[in-house]
């Protein structure tokens, strides 16, 4: 298989809270300790509640925050010993979509002159060159010639979203990272734009890291899963396996979750009970001991760490009775 465009080993990040004027600041672990290899015309999807640390780890693989530690190569390219030049150049290749597309567009410049500006920036294509390339790609995501002119207010949800995407691959970037782009979406546009992403990733073959609070919503774009908690990785793995038999509870709960129309009935439900820790005051041992069914006394001392079983990795004490 070729080398990875997306190489993450160890990453975290911590962020210092104030908890009040005569109190000591507090760290809260954002992301702690999280792997991964993405390849070139593959998805990475990364899942796990508000607050689990997705968009920190978002922030990380677009160079817009530097991690706490750990290390991050970009198509083999070391992020950390990067020049000033190189970097640059590695930001060009990693692109981002943000859950919210109206607060990633400029309100008072028109929609083609806003897809059109990476282009001024970053190649020295002539005024109608790149015009033209805009035009492709306006038609590539499904808008029409006339929407050149226009300012983004003037579009619906779904297509600012589109627009939003036009924007970031106009530099036919290598990696795309995508936080919550279908989440502020009505449900009837959401496949619509989720088949976007994936017609785009097929002509382009870029790899996606594609961030969701739901696991069913990337059940159908995900090559590889990745499901958190509280900053931590509990569970990773190619998608056939996580949604076959997923082996960590939490998995099970955040599969267990959503409905669906023909539900098994030798899968029993597991309900997520209880209320997501305090990030500033995570519990000791496995951080989803107070809500986790299967939990047992080393549970509540010893940290679960990653570790194979099953053609996956899962960071679970029991995960062989849960899966037996
Ligand atoms: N800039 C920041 N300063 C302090 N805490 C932060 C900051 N950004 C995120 N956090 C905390 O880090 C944790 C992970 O947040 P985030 O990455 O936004 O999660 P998600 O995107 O999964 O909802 C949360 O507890 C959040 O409050
Ligand atoms: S390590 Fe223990 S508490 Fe954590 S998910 Fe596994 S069984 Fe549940
Ligand atoms: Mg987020």
């Amino acid at each position: 298989m070729d080398a990875p465009i997306l190489s993450a080993r160890e990453l975290t990040r911590h962020y210092s809270v104030s908890r009040g004027l005569f109190k000591p600041a507090a760290n809260v672990q954002a992301l702690n300790g999280v792997s991964f290899e993405l390849h070139a015309g593959k998805t990475l999807a990364v899942v796990g509640e508000s607050g689990c640390g997705k968009s920190t780890l978002a922030r990380a693989l677009t160079l817009i925050e530097e991690p706490s530690s750990g290390s991050l190569q970009i198509a083999g390219q070391e992020v950390a010993g990067a020049s000033r030049a190189e970097r640059k150049q590695l930001r060009r290749d990693v692109q981002m979509v943000f859950q919210n597309p109206y607060a990633s567009l400029n309100p008072r410049q028109k929609v083609g002159d806003q897809l059109a500006e990476p282009l001024v920036i970053n190649t020295s294509l002539s005024r109608s060159e790149r015009r033209e390339k805009v035009q492709a790609m306006m038609q590539q995501v499904g808008l029409r010639p006339e929407h050149y002119q226009r300012y983004p207010h003037m579009f619906s949800g779904g297509q600012r979203q589109r627009i939003a995407l036009a924007r970031a691959m106009m530099l036919q970037p290598k990696v795309l990272v995508a936080d919550e782009p279908t989440s502020a979406l009505d449900v009837s546009i959401q496949a619509q734009v989720l088949n976007l992403f994936m017609d785009l990733q097929k002509t382009f073959n870029t790899g996606y890291v594609f961030i969701s609070h739901n696991l069913s919503v990337v059940r159908h774009v995900a090559d590889d899963v990745l499901v958190m908690y509280l900053g931590r990785p509990a569970e990773m793995g190619p998608s056939e396996r996580i949604y076959e038999r997923p082996l960590h509870p939490y998995t099970r709960a955040l599969l267990s979750a959503t409905p669906t129309i023909h539900p098994d009935p030798a899968k029993p439900k597991i309900k997520i009970v209880g209320e997501l820790p305090n990030p500033l005051d995570p519990p000791a041992g496995c951080a989803f001991h107070k809500r986790c069914p299967y939990a047992s006394e080393r549970c509540l001392s010893e940290v679960p760490l990653l570790r194979p079983l099953d053609g996956r990795q899962v960071a679970c004490h029991n995960a062989e009775t849960i899966g037996a």
